[in-house]
């Protein structure tokens, strides 16, 4: 009876999300190791299996250092972004494209999926330029060079549409191109929340490691279970989030203006989040909101 009671609870909202696109943004720092990685694919594939149209954007920090180590170059970020030579754009993609997303992709397939895996070169579904960062040092404004990083000039969603369309789960990795051909690195919260918005998705869901945003009140740190997204925009203006957490926040507001309802973002290191955070009334993680 408690397994059946745990379904009907869910049931108002396999309701009002059957039919809706949902952007799921699995984090490097959340597939801790391979069995997570595949528990998380599972609770997706329950999402799509119960109507609902999933989209998977991954990420891959942690595993990029690992190789660029290997290969004897030592990572480096400037505000929390990797600088990213010629041989590391090329550790990128190995990374990226040839292992991690097409992990993701065998873990769908695995466990009765249909999944496709694309980067967001693929169909041109992110067109990127190179980012340009200014930092003051003293008195003056220095450009700093990160090389091949981007950040997204727009985004075509149609390649996206045409596998949900036809009920193919797609799988992105945050690599994109310019009209030159040059390939650029790409924050994956990013490029989750312009696919997010370019699809006018229902939810955009980000697992990260830590259970959602929080906030210094005095000198204690609170969890915020949920938030209006101006709320966001003035920690994000007031300094209040560090690292990984910026284009995360960045991310989430771009998406809420161009459309999506909800952002989530939650710790998906932990078993079986996705699901309590979408099925359940309480939820685990951050909400933000219009
Ligand atoms: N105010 C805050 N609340 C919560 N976490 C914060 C805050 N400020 C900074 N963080 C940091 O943001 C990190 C999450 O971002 P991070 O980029 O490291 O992971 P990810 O995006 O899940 O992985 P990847 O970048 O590989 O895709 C947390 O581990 C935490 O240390
Ligand atoms: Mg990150």
């Amino acid at each position: 009876m408690e397994k059946i009671s745990v379904l009907i609870e869910a049931l108002p909202y396999i309701r009002e999300f059957h039919g809706e696109t949902v952007v799921v943004k699995i984090g490097g720092h959340a597939m801790v190791d391979d069995d997570i990685l595949e528990k998380t694919v599972k609770d997706i594939l329950l999402l799509y299996f119960v109507g609902i149209k999933p989209v998977v954007v991954h990420g891959g920090g942690p595993e990029i250092s690992e190789k660029m180590k290997k290969f004897g170059i030592q990572p480096r970020f400037v505000d929390g972004l990797r600088i990213t030579d010629k041989e590391t754009i090329e550790i990128v993609e190995m990374v990226l494209d040839g292992k991690i997303n097409s992990k993701i992709v065998s873990y769908f397939i695995k466990n009765g999926g249909r999944a496709v895996g694309v980067s967001g070169k693929d169909g041109l579904l992110v067109v990127a330029r190179k980012k340009k960062i200014v930092k003051r040092i003293g008195e003056s404004e220095v450009e700093v060079d990160l090389g091949f990083v981007g950040e997204t000039e727009y985004v075509n969603p149609g390649i996206l549409k045409i596998m949900i369309e036809n009920g193919y789960i797609p799988v992105v990795s945050p690599v994109a191109i310019d009209l030159n051909g040059n390939v650029y690195n790409m924050n994956a919260d990013i490029v989750a929340g312009d696919i997010a918005g370019a699809l006018k998705a229902k939810k955009l869901i980000m697992l990260t490691d830590v259970d959602g945003i929080y906030r210094m009140e005095g000198n204690k740190r609170v969890f915020v279970s949920k938030m209006r997204v101006d709320e966001l925009e003035e920690m994000l203006k007031g300094g209040e989030l560090e690292g990984g957490m910026i284009p995360k926040a960045e991310a989430v507001i771009n998406a809420l203006k161009n459309g999506v309802e909800k952002a989530h973002i939650i710790n998906g290191s932990k078993e079986h989040s996705l699901l309590a955070e979408i099925f359940t009334k309480e939820g685990i993680g951050t909400m933000i909101y219009r």
